[in-house]
């Protein structure tokens, strides 16, 4: 069975941690990096939706509808920041085929839960990546906007984390064939993180000068202490447990 937080894991990883707290050295990055969570809290609320609507009820209908509120609160709020960091967002109208390319995959429910425990796992930790970085207040004003926000949001995540997981167990108690389903969740979630810490280096290795050099608003972000980003100093505390 795959572990769900072992420090194997590309989400709970120094790697993980060292790109999130390169992100967040800039107020442009960060400003770019709220507005995409905005977008893919959205996009995680219509597909639980989705999967609700068609395939759930009672008790986890009720969840899951919750889950959706929250999630959509979330992806508010996550824009809502994005004028203390010094930039605005704009909001383009959406292509409807974009819509679609959301909502296009078919999942039964229980993989569907997996597959949203694997990714609320992540977020979980991602997050508190997040609050560690940003409890370094290298930008006091946004840490002072931003902390409370997510800490906020840091509760419901855990709930999200917690009311799946429960559901898994349950299914699993009845039908242990359900277990490579879940490893394979885990895994898949996985090897995406892997891949978008490739496709986020591949970024910044293009854009790191320019993206900080032009954020003149941030004196912090271009001298940047070099010793922060060595594997071993990198981990928070208490983020892989
Ligand atoms: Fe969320
Ligand atoms: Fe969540």
């Amino acid at each position: 069975m795959v572990r769900a937080l072992g420090p194997d894991l590309a989400y709970g990883s120094p790697a993980m941690y060292g790109v999130t707290a390169t992100v967040l050295s800039s107020r442009r990055m960060i400003a770019y990096n709220l507005a995409q969570n905005a977008i893919d809290e959205a996009k995680g609320a219509a597909r639980i939706q989705m999967i609700a609507d068609k395939y759930a009820d009672g008790d986890l209908f009720k969840k899951m509808h919750r889950h959706v509120g929250e999630e959509l609160k979330h992806s508010k709020l996550f824009k809502d920041l994005v004028p203390a960091t010094g930039y605005e967002t704009r909001d383009d109208p959406v292509e409807p085929a974009a819509t679609e390319d959301v909502l296009d995959f078919d999942d039964e429910l229980r993989a569907f839960i997996c597959r949203v425990h694997s990714i609320e796992l992540r977020s979980w930790t991602v997050l508190r990546m997040y609050q560690h970085v940003l409890r370094q207040r290298a930008f006091p004003d946004i840490s002072d906007t931003a902390l409370p926000v997510l800490d906020d949001i840091m509760q419901d995540e855990i709930n999200h984390v917690v009311y799946t997981g429960q559901q898994i167990d349950e299914w699993l108690r009845d039908d242990p064939g359900l277990q490579p389903v879940f490893d394979q969740c885990l895994e898949h979630t996985n090897r995406e993180t892997w891949q978008d810490i490739a496709a986020m280096t591949a970024w910044l290795a293009k854009n790191y000068q320019a993206v900080l050099a032009n954020d003149e608003a941030n004196p912090a972000a271009v001298n940047l202490p070099e010793t922060r980003f060595l594997v071993g100093e990198l981990a928070p505390p208490a983020t892989l447990t």
